[in-house]
């Protein structure tokens, strides 16, 4: 039966006889559309289109509902973009245990996110203990891993509180869970503490070099120095050694890397819980180090909180995306942490510049990929 049609009789069903006028002035409304053309007999309800980045404003779903995955990365597979980000549990604060898992967003214009549920569930009958007991799992990182075809999740993993040591959160692992889709499942493959240290690492990133070597970056537990090691061939657990970072300021968390030629450069914040605090950028030759300074790459003001860059606009750095099709392209994106409405706060993408080999991010109150060039 037409769309349309069934508008119609639904409407005269459903409609007690007081409702008819209303119901009648319905009517009456969609025969004006039809007349004035703006509604075709072939037509189906107008779906909403995000047609620009809107930094820092609330961003919808296809379904209209807000995208809700934080601490997030995005991954390319097969012409699609995959959004992984910790999913918040409205009205629960961090020690109410306020993360039901991973949550997947699928697109095909980074702008128009289709929800794809959550692909690690911490509340699934049968979730591991490990994830069935975790305080907290945020800042999911996915890659594909080309040796051995898999998708592999990794993500910070605190155990129960009871067992975090004298603070709570003494420890923390890096949880690994791997798929043979983008959209999951994903299985909980175990966890392992980084860093050389029994304390693990805290905030981390995962980097995929363009060699295939893959990296685990994180602040080291306790001292919160900035380390790197290397992973397995099969990407699991740490192969070996770490190094510490030379030249990454002491404290500092939310790291993002990206390459740009024969250049790595690091993205991230200063440590202030979630307060926002200013963003630093350093650059090296070797994802190794050692890294220089380069200072905060950050100017501007975001206007919805009259925030700058001694603030980072409000956020806090999750990943650096490398826009796949366009020529020296990247996409700095930031979590607005708002612990105590972690819903409606939105994100914060805005393209890199380089100024003389500087990376600059410029707030935008709008902008869309033609900023870019293509190859
Ligand atoms: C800052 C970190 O970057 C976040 O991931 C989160 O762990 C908060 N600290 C918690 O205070």
């Amino acid at each position: 039966m037409h769309p349309l049609l069934r508008v119609l009789l639904r409407t005269f069903r459903d409609q007690a006889w007081l409702g008819a006028m209303v119901g009648a002035f319905r009517i009456g409304s969609l025969a004006a559309l039809l007349v004035q053309g703006q509604l075709g007999w072939g037509a189906e309800p107008p779906s909403r289109k995000n047609v620009h980045f809107e930094p820092g404003r609330p961003w919808l779903d296809s379904q209209g509902v807000h995208l809700n995955a934080h601490g997030f990365c995005i991954l390319d597979h097969g012409g699609r973009h995959y959004w992984y980000g910790a999913h918040k549990i409205a009205g629960k604060t961090e020690a109410e245990k306020n993360e039901a898992g991973v949550h997947c967003y699928v697109s095909d214009d980074l702008l128009n996110w289709q929800d794809s549920g959550l692909v690690l569930s911490v509340f699934a009958p049968g979730a591991h203990p490990d994830l069935a007991s975790a305080s907290i799992l945020d800042r999911p990182k996915v890659i594909f891993h080309s040796a051995t075809r898999r998708f592999i999740l990794y993500f910070k993993l605190y155990p129960p509180k009871a067992q975090g040591g004298k603070t709570g959160t003494d420890f923390a692992y890096v949880g690994v869970a791997t798929a043979a889709e983008p959209t999951g499942p994903f299985v909980y493959q175990g966890r392992f503490l980084g860093g050389n240290s029994p304390f693990g690492t805290g905030d981390f990133t995962i980097f995929s070099d363009t060699d295939g070597t893959v990296y685990h970056i994180g602040v080291r537990k306790p001292d919160k120095a900035m380390v790197c090691g290397r992973l397995s061939d099969d990407g699991l657990r740490p192969a070996g050694d770490y190094v510490t970072l030379a030249g990454i300021t002491p404290k500092t968390e939310a790291p993002a890397l990206f390459r740009r030629g024969n250049r790595v450069y690091f993205l991230g914040s200063d440590s202030s819980g979630w307060a926002p605090n200013a963003a630093r950028m350093f650059v090296a030759d070797r994802v190794g180090g050692p890294y220089q300074h380069l200072g905060n790459p950050c100017l501007g003001v975001n206007p919805h909180n009259h925030l700058g860059p001694e603030k980072t606009f409000g956020g806090q750095s999750t990943y650096v995306y490398p826009v796949t099709g366009r020529r020296d392209a990247w996409i700095a994106m930031f979590d607005i942490n708002q612990p105590q409405d972690p819903i409606t706060s939105g994100y914060i993408w805005l393209p890199i510049e380089f100024e003389a080999d500087r990376p600059v991010i410029r707030w935008r109150d709008q902008w869309d990929l033609s900023i870019f060039s293509t190859p």
